[in-house]
This record gives C-alpha cells, sequence and structure tokens, in this order.
C-alpha cells in the first residue's frame, strides 16, 4: 500500500514500516488497529508473500483487522489466544513523554489492551501530531461501558470531571463495540494524574475499559518533518 501525498500518511507508512524492522520470521505479532497500524499489517503481508518472512502467526486487535489480515493472507491464531505474543505493533490518539497512552479512537481500546498486555513487546507507531505534554491536551478520553446503566456510568465520569458524548457512526447512530458495547469519549483536559484515574475507571462496575494504556507502550517510533525518532522504555 502506498501512503497518499499527505504528509500526516506518508509519516504513518514511515513509522510503520520502521516498526516492521522488529518482525522475525516465527514469531507471533499482534496486530494493531487503525490507519497507522494498517500500514504494518499490509508491509507484513507484503513480506510474508515476498519469502522474507516466514512461519510467522498473528493475533488482530479488532474484527476490521482480522478482516483484513485474512484478506491479506496472514495467518491468524484462534480467538482464545493460546500463546502471549512477541510483539504487537498498534497506533495511538496522544503519547506523553512516559510513553503512556490514550487510545481507542477507532473504537478498539479493549481488545487493543488485552492483546498489548499478552506482549513482550508494545510497539507504538506514531505521526508526531500524537505527541503531547499530558495526556487528554489533545483528545478525549475513549470509555467503554456496558449499555446497562451506562447513564450511572456518565454522571460517575462527571464526578471525576469529564464531559462526554456518546461515539456515533456517521450515520448518528450510536458506535457498537466489537464485544457489544458502546463509547463514552469524556473530555477531561489534560489529566494531572493519569494513572490514578485509570485506577478509578477500573474500579467501576458497568466501565468495561477505559483508553489509558499506563505503563503499555515498551517501544514509541514517531515520524514527522525531522525524520524517525525511536524510543524504548528501557533507554
Ligand atoms: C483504535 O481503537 C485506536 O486505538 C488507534 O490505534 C488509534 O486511534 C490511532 O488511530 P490512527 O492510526 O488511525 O490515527
Amino acid at each position: 500500500m502506498n501512503a497518499s501525498n499527505d504528509p500526516e500518511s506518508r509519516f504513518k507508512q514511515a513509522a510503520a514500516y520502521r516498526a516492521v524492522e522488529f518482525v522475525r520470521s516465527g514469531m507471533k505479532v499482534g496486530l494493531g488497529t487503525g490507519s497507522t497500524a494498517l500500514f504494518a499489517t499490509r508491509r507484513i503481508a507484503e513480506l510474508l508473500r515476498a519469502g522474507d518472512l516466514r512461519d510467522l502467526v498473528a493475533f488482530a486487535t479488532s474484527k476490521a483487522t482480522d478482516r483484513e489480515a485474512r484478506q491479506l493472507g496472514i495467518p491468524l491464531l484462534p480467538d482464545d489466544l493460546p500463546h502471549d505474543l512477541d510483539l504487537t505493533i498498534d497506533g495511538a490518539d496522544e503519547v506523553d513523554p512516559e510513553l503512556n497512552l490514550i487510545k481507542g479512537g477507532g473504537g478498539a481500546l479493549l481488545r487493543e489492551k488485552i492483546v498489548a498486555q499478552s506482549s513482550a513487546r508494545e510497539i507504538i507507531i506514531v505521526d508526531e501530531t500524537k505527541i503531547s505534554p499530558r495526556l487528554g491536551t489533545h483528545w478525549p478520553l475513549p470509555v467503554e461501558v456496558l449499555t446497562f446503566g451506562w447513564r450511572s456510568q456518565a454522571r460517575f465520569l462527571e464526578q471525576l470531571g469529564a464531559s462526554w458524548t456518546i461515539r456515533q457512526n456517521h450515520d448518528g447512530a450510536p458506535f457498537v463495540t466489537d464485544s457489544g458495547n458502546m463509547i463514552l469519549d469524556c473530555h477531561f483536559g489534560p489529566i494531572a494524574d493519569a494513572k490514578t484515574l485509570a485506577g478509578e475507571l477500573a474500579g467501576r462496575a458497568g466501565i468495561v475499559e477505559h483508553g489509558l494504556f499506563i505503563g503499555l507502550a515498551t517501544d514509541l517510533i514517531v515520524a514527522g518533518r525531522n525524520g524517525i525518532r525511536y524510543h524504548s522504555r528501557n533507554s
């Protein structure tokens, strides 16, 4: 797949191709969701077709990625995820200096987090617009909630300081996640203590998952006007 001429797409593709350099034959690889991760999935398929990668098996972070991978002929692990993964390549909506993330702009946060926590390495690929001094500055926090009793979760989120909107499809109908839930996009503004907020959200029945990924990313690849930057949590 070629990136279109717009710089953002070219940066996304560049970050994705750099990440795929970490993929080796025989690995179990998580495939992320969204426009950036799609470049990586397509690149992996290309290398498999060319014989440059062999014996690789993948696991998708969403139904959309699963469909794409099947069409591209990438072998996939079954849905029960029988093995941990060597690495996952995924995008993000916002990345802070500690490599903490907001994810879920595509609505796949639950499966993305399940896959991230089962991966030895979680390589995040972004264009430079995603870099932020503090999570919540540029992007609302997606919170996946059960439809049962959802207004109670909405009130809880207000008590935590958020205003919220229901995620909608283009036709105005409520967005439904791969697990059949709804998403409340929560505007907190810059989040002072993302780790504490993550704990508060995790402790609330009815909140299925939230888009704060704290301590899960191991590697970050950022592509922008000045080239590609690589950061490792360990460096
Ligand atoms: C999907 O739910 C998200 O977490 C994506 O990884 C994130 O929204 C980044 O998407 P883009 O690569 O399309 O910007």
